[in-house]
């Protein structure tokens, strides 16, 4: 490091987590299923979602060890099917309860409640009874979540964030189950988009009109796009994966309008968005105040000509079967493998620099205030003899990213924050617990949770800091300036 830069007072150091991937407890306190219940099911050997880090029995807890590490803010999502469970709209006030009793802890610990109305966990009625993001039902059902989340909350909660990484549940859609009952996904991805476009834009009005001094952004995820080589037609082949996979939607979101590019690809490919009367009006009324920002991770591209198969990505470098597909888009890009960088476990590069480039890239596009919702480490661990959890790779991998995110404000770019992923082990979107991102170790495996569901029982997911916990715990106190 040449040198440590500075962070703004104020900053808010915290990190970040999804109900459904921490709360468990999926049939307490009168919180109905959710699709991405189902979903979880299907990722066996590896536990659901039933009880992952059993968050909602040891929220105290977690609050108490945020505060002892020295957070100033915690992202986190609210879950529809707690709040709403059946389509007769009534409000579970067990679940609010939960809510209100966890924001209520956070304040009084002076940290700074960042909640997502939408991290992937759809009720169940929701996508049975009106059709899901494939239904204009779905935009009323959601109106109304949000507007309880907003009265409910909205008096203690300022920071509020609309639906967790749009691009990447269309880009890679059968990932998390979305194009699930889609017949020609090629073509409904832009029809269930748009459904989520205009969601997104009635909660950022709802939340403008109903929460005194609320601001509410998107929270797209970002993974920059190297072009292979200084060849012309690399380079255009990174620019087409940056709209497939992100631009079209920042855009979106920053200018209230489908671009030029997205509109001459569905004109060029018979694609009927769906756009109705009044929806235009509706996307651009709704102003955001800020981008979200989720960076693990950056990825390589290069030409592909109009007659390039289809086949699957798969990085090989650790032996390891990637777990996201990534086909090749024939006469726009073929993601390829980077030789610059290393690679985690799972595939994923290792690039703090990308969370520079990504600032950069978004503070020049859109001149709007930046924050960091997740970035992290994803590795195999267990407690060493002494029960202790060594996680260096992970202070490493944070430090830079955390360099880099400096160097990016001392280019000019406005951040506010850094919530990486998570601040407790929890529930990885495939692989269980046992890819785990935390500061915090939860004292439980795959197995043990498997089992213990089966028995009608919750292990004890004894909570231990692990080696990264006492170093972030400094860096956060001091601002950033110890590290
Ligand atoms: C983000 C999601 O894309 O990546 C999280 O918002 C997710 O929900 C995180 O957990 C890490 O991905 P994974 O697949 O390792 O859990």
């Amino acid at each position: 490091y040449s040198h440590q830069p500075k962070f703004p007072e104020g900053f808010m150091w915290g990190a970040s987590s999804a109900a459904w991937q921490v709360e468990g407890a999926t049939e307490e306190g009168g919180r109905s299923i959710s699709a991405i219940d189902l979903n979880s099911k299907t990722k066996k050997p590896f536990a659901d979602n039933s009880i992952a880090a059993d968050h909602y029995h040891h929220f105290k807890e977690d609050v108490a060890l945020m505060a002892e590490c020295g957070f100033t803010s915690y992202r986190f999502s609210l879950a529809w099917p707690r709040i709403i469970p059946a389509s007769d709209g009534k409000v579970n006030e067990e679940g609010v309860a939960f809510y209100n009793a966890l924001i209520d802890e956070l304040v009084a610990n002076g940290i700074e409640p960042i909640v997502t109305l939408y991290h992937y966990d759809m009720p169940l009625w929701v996508e049975e009874e009106l059709g899901g993001w494939k239904s204009r039902k779905t935009i009323a059902a959601f109106e109304q979540y949000a507007r309880v989340c907003f009265e409910r909350f909205g008096d203690r909660v300022k920071y509020w964030l609309s639906i967790n990484e749009q691009n990447m549940q269309i880009a890679y859609g059968d990932w998390l189950g979305v194009s699930k009952g889609c017949h020609d996904w090629f073509r409904d991805q832009w029809r269930i988009n748009h459904i989520i476009n205009l969601c997104h834009a009635t909660a950022v009005n709802l939340c403008h009109e109903l929460v005194p001094g609320g601001k509410i952004g998107p929270v797209p995820g970002m993974v920059p796009i190297y072009p292979e080589t200084c060849r012309p037609m690399d380079q255009i082949a990174a620019m087409n994966a940056e709209e497939f996979t992100e631009k079209i939607w920042n855009d979106t979101y920053a200018y209230g309008e489908y671009s030029d590019f997205v509109k001459r690809y569905w004109k060029n490919n018979d694609i009927d968005p769906g756009i109705e009367p009044g929806d235009e009006q509706l996307m651009k009324s709704a102003k955001i105040d800020f981008f979200a920002i989720n960076c693990y991770r950056s990825n390589t591209a290069k030409w592909a000509p109009a007659d390039a198969k289809e086949h699957p990505y798969e990085l090989n470098k650790t032996g390891n079967k990637g777990e996201l597909v990534f086909p090749v888009v024939p006469g726009a890009y073929q993601l390829v493998y980077n030789p610059y960088v290393e690679y985690t476990d799972w595939d994923w590069e290792i690039d703090p620099i990308s969370i520079r480039y990504v600032m950069r890239y978004m503070w020049d596009h859109y001149r709007l205030p930046l924050m960091i919702t997740e970035n992290g480490f994803g590795a195999h661990e267990h407690k060493d003899s002494e029960g202790k959890v060594h996680d260096q790779y992970r202070i490493d991998f944070l430090r830079e990213n955390i360099y880099q995110l400096g160097l990016a404000i001392e280019d000019g770019c406005e951040i506010i924050g850094y919530n990486p992923w998570s601040f407790t082990d929890l529930l990885s979107t495939g692989n269980g617990i046992e890819k785990r991102y935390g500061f915090v170790y939860v004292d439980t495996t795959d197995d043990e949770l498997n089992e213990a569901q089966d028995r009608g029982e919750i292990p004890a997911c004894r909570r231990i800091k692990k080696d990264s916990f006492y170093w972030y715990s400094k860096l956060i106190k001091s601002n950033g300036a110890e590290w």
